[in-house]
């Protein structure tokens, strides 16, 4: 069989952590006054730490000393760290495990591309790293989602052409990034979200291995 890439967002794909994120941000920008629900979470999906911060303080038209931005941003990792303290297996979300026995049987090349720096503490938490061939996260890039550079460094790390990775995503910053990058766009969650994604599914379990093959092969 063909050898492709497939590279998965971590936050919101593998395991439930967007709701984390969002409730740690929503704490911080109400501690300084500005408004914050799922609206405005969702733009901040898959977008980086630091520029997750400038788009709060942007909406609320505040500006901060440099000091405070980074203790904001401390504030904000130590609350998400917190949450996350107690994560185990049981939050991997539905049937990704099947997926990805299925690319390794298949013996197709597996990636992680997430703007977190956090990714590879979770990994190991999930007990998941050992599956990836490649981890690019947070920690090896330049430039947030929705640039394209986290897949096409992880599409470099896989040896695979960006024309032949296929990635899964659930924010709109990281469907226009694969996008850009020239590969085949999978949206996880909602189809009125991720409009210019390739294909949508609501979760796991609707993609068939039979839908798999057929990206493998095609
Ligand atoms: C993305 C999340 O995966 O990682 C964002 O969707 C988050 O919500 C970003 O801001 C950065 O994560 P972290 O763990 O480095 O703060
Ligand atoms: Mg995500």
């Amino acid at each position: 069989m063909n050898r492709k890439g497939f590279i998965f967002d971590l936050d919101g794909v593998i395991v439930d952590t967007a709701k984390y994120h969002y409730l740690a941000w929503k704490k911080l920008s109400e501690s300084i006054g500005i408004y914050f629900d799922e609206f405005q979470n969702e733009q901040l999906k898959g977008v980086s730490r630091i520029n997750s911060l400038e788009k709060i303080l942007g909406w609320g038209n505040k500006e901060l000393s440099r000091d405070k931005f980074m203790e904001l941003l401390a504030r904000k990792n130590n609350d998400y760290l917190d949450y996350i303290s107690n994560m185990t297996r049981s939050e991997i979300l539905p049937d990704v495990v099947r997926i990805i026995s299925f690319l390794k049987d298949t013996d197709q090349s597996i990636a992680l591309g997430s703007s977190s720096r956090n990714a590879r503490i979770i990994l190991k938490k999930l007990k998941l790293i050992k599956d990836f061939d490649a981890v690019v996260d947070g920690n090896n890039v330049s430039e947030s989602k929705p640039n394209p550079e986290v897949f096409l460094l992880a599409a470099e790390e896989l040896n695979v052409t960006p024309q032949d990775c296929v990635v899964f995503e659930d924010s709109i910053a990281g469907v226009k990034a694969a996008n850009e990058a020239g590969m085949m766009s999978i949206g996880i969650g909602d189809e009125k979200v991720l409009k210019e994604a390739d294909y949508v599914f609501t979760d796991f379990t609707k993609i068939s291995n039979q839908f798999m093959t057929e990206l493998i092969t095609k």
